[in-house]
């Protein structure tokens, strides 16, 4: 039986949690920052929370500097009201009680997100908006760990999340029209551009990009080009702003393997998302990218 409670009406979206302040969710809690809206982030420890801290002023330094060229002063009012709007919290309870929406950015973890989703939902009100910015797991998997589907949706934005443009709104076939025009009200309100996408793998972008990939190992797998010569091409001839390897090794190995493992095991006869023998050695001998300091290519 679904529940027919209205949601924070379109445009209404002013508080929300952040659940997760890694790569992502501090990006995601910048942006939010930036945007005149009242933002809680959550994570396990201060530890944590004090690395997405720094992160993010660091972040918000450097979009100030790209926007107010020439007028410091005013760029850092942008930064100090920006600041002023974020809030870190180990408990979600308090920012809980009047929070408009919900957005979840921890691991990619399914039981992990439905156990969060099942606490927050028993003590969140019932105009709260709840959504996941999961890359590769169905939404609707998520969501049924709580007793709001009709007010539950994808929210998945692109790394570096201040840079990237575009969100990826996504609506199970529970999602309530309110709740999917108040998502894609926030979207704008956070200056994205939104596109919409049922649950699908991947959604748009990595249902593309991530076999975009995998080909581009298969072609070096098999000795047809060099790595270095698929991401020149792609970047020369595609116009993409970085190669596939490169984007991999940005991605990071690890959760191009789990997405495409994912994928995979749910659909064992799509050849696109076949497993790959030198991907798979990589991540096995710790080589993730960027982060590791090496994947396809050495990082300093
Ligand atoms: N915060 C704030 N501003 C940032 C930033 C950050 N983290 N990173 C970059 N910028 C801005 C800054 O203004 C920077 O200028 P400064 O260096 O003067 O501060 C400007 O962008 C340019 O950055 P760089 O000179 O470092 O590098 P670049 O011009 O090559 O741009 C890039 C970097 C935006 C990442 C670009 O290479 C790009 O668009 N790459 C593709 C990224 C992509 O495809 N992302 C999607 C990945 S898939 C995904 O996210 C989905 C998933 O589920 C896995
Ligand atoms: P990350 O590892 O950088 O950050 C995850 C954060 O979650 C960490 O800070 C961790 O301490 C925190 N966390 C773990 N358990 C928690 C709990 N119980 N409560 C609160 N916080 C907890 O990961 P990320 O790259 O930011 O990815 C987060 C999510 O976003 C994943 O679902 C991922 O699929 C998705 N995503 C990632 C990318 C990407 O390019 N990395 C892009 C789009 C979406």
């Amino acid at each position: 039986h679904l529940s027919t409670t209205s949601v924070a009406r379109a445009g209404q979206i002013h508080e929300m949690i952040v659940i997760g302040g890694g790569l992502m969710g501090a990006g995601i809690a910048q942006v939010g920052a930036q945007t005149g809206h009242k933002v809680t982030l959550v994570d396990l420890n201060q530890e944590v929370l004090d690395r997405s801290q720094a992160r993010i002023q660091a972040s918000i330094q450097r979009v100030a500097k790209k926007q107010f060229q020439g007028d410091p002063s005013a760029g850092e009012t942008f930064v100090q009201s920006a600041l002023a709007n974020l809030q870190i919290a180990t408990q979600p309870h308090a920012a809980l009680a009047t929070a408009d929406l919900v957005v979840e950015a921890v691991v990619e973890n399914l039981e992990l997100k439905r156990k969060i989703f099942q606490e927050y939902d028993a003590i969140a009100p019932a105009k709260t908006i709840f959504a996941s910015n999961t890359s590769s797991l169905p939404i609707g998997d998520i969501a049924t760990a709580t007793q709001r589907l009709d007010r539950f949706g994808g929210l998945h934005f692109f790394n570096p999340v201040p840079v990237m443009k575009l969100l990826e709104v996504i609506r199970i076939p529970e999602t309530s029209d309110a709740t999917f025009q108040a998502m894609l009200d926030w979207g704008q309100a956070m200056k994205k551009t939104t596109v919409k996408c049922q649950d699908t793998p991947g959604f748009i972008v990595n249902r593309i990009l991530v076999p975009t990939m995998m080909e581009a190992v298969r072609m070096v797998e098999r000795g047809d080009a060099s790595t270095r010569d698929v991401d020149t091409a792609m970047k020369l001839g595609a116009g993409h702003p970085m190669g596939p390897f490169e984007l991999a090794d940005y991605v990071g190995l690890d959760t191009v393997k789990f997405i495409l493992d994912g994928w995979h095991a749910k659909y064992p006869d799509q050849p696109l998302f076949k497993p790959s023998d030198m991907l798979n050695q990589l991540v096995d001998s710790g080589k993730f990218g960027i982060k590791s300091g090496e994947g396809f290519y050495k990082y300093e």
